[in-house]
């Protein structure tokens, strides 16, 4: 495929994993995927390639994001913003789920399918499907001119850039900011307010630095891997915006250092993972500084009361846990995008502190162009 030609030939640039390359590529990234698009006049942004006016951005009554893997969690996450901020409902499906349960498609309902290479047979099988019977599916992709980019009416380019490592991490964070532009976008032709968009304008345009500031704090989290790196599982927990960011951060582990590792809403641990707890079981914690914190401070007393170890990623020292990671606070609808940058160094330097194959991990490929 074409993905595997783009991954023998991208310079590494001093960096002795892509992995490692991308993740440092971030900030850039995020700056290419917001350039040309801010709208600072009406507090909104412009997304050229969307085909969709605001008559018609209005009349959509539901929003249903199809992808796979990576891809799946960042419409997790994106979901939530267009909820949040559009208040239209919306949820996530895996495309691989969705294609196979002959699915009730609704003429209202807008889809978006989700995807890195714009390849994976899952989601374009499941896009074919949708056009066929008269749907209206955008893409969020980050190859020009793929197979899904071209069979969707319209959509976004998520432009991170080429991704050579087998696990996604720059296009992860470029594909939930690009849902972020798209909740805007609909959140303003319906009502958002002029102060809330400039709000989320802010917001948007502090990610680049605010990235640069978590990679700063490389060495704490190598430092940090290493110490957690004897599990042999690992538990991965969050609420709400938390909660596929948990779920992202649980697959990067387990792809890259084959460490087992399950996510689980915060809220259900008493419904029964709770029972995993011990010693030898930590538990990754991410604790954004929002409207549910004293919860999640409430789950990691639960967890320390079993005797768990706990590294929390929170907006600030988190003191039931034995190590918080501490990332910069942003809009609290933008809050998923940051929070899951320490765990992708995370997974790398525990990857690398087992010495597996970081770019290429066992029984993987980059894009899964079978069914
Ligand atoms: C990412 O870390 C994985 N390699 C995988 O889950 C991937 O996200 C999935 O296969 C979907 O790929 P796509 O985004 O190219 O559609």
């Amino acid at each position: 495929t074409t993905v595997e030609w783009e991954a023998e030939s991208y310079d590494m640039g001093g960096h002795d994993t892509y992995m490692h390359k991308e993740i440092h590529e971030q900030a850039d990234a995020v700056d290419r995927a917001l350039r040309g698009r801010i709208d600072d006049r009406f507090s909104t942004v412009h997304l050229g390639g969307l085909n969709l006016d605001a008559r018609e951005a209005r009349a959509v009554r539901r929003v249903k994001i199809l992808g796979c893997g990576t891809s799946y969690h960042a419409g997790q996450i994106g979901a939530q913003m267009i909820e949040e901020l559009a208040r239209i409902p919306a949820d996530a499906e895996p495309a691989s789920e969705f294609r196979y349960r002959n699915p009730v498609v609704d003429p209202d309902t807008l889809y978006i399918a989700v995807s890195q290479s714009g390849e994976t047979y899952d989601v374009l099988a499941a896009v074919q499907e949708l056009k066929r019977k008269g749907a209206r599916v955008l893409g969020l992709v980050n190859v020009v001119g793929s197979a899904i980019a071209r069979e969707t009416d319209g959509g976004i380019y998520v432009h991170a850039g080429p991704e050579v490592c087998v696990v996604s991490t720059k296009c992860f964070t470029n594909m939930v900011v690009s849902f972020g532009l798209l909740a805007l976008h609909l959140g303003r032709t319906r009502d958002l307010s002029v102060a809330d968009g400039k709000r989320i304008l802010a917001g948007l345009r502090k990610l680049p630095a605010q990235i640069e500031e978590i990679l700063a704090n490389e060495a704490q989290i190598e430092e940090l891997a290493k110490e957690y790196a004897d599990a042999k599982s690992m538990m991965f927990i969050g609420r709400v915006r938390g909660y596929p960011v948990a779920r992202e951060a649980s697959l990067k582990l387990k792809e890259v250092s084959y460490i087992h590792a399950e996510a689980y809403p915060a809220s259900e641990l008493k419904h029964g993972p709770l029972a995993l707890i011990e010693p030898a079981m930590p538990t990754v914690a991410i604790v954004p500084d929002d409207e549910l914190l004293e919860k999640n401070r409430a789950a990691l007393e639960e967890i320390k009361a079993r005797s768990g170890r706990i590294l929390a990623v929170a907006h600030s020292v988190q003191e039931k846990a034995d190590h918080t990671i501490v990332v910069p606070k942003n809009e609290h609808e933008l809050d998923a995008i940051l929070m899951g940058i320490p765990l992708q160094l995370f997974a790398y330097y525990t990857a690398k502190a087992m010495g597996r194959d970081i770019d290429k991990p066992r029984n993987l490929a980059k894009s899964v162009t079978v069914e």
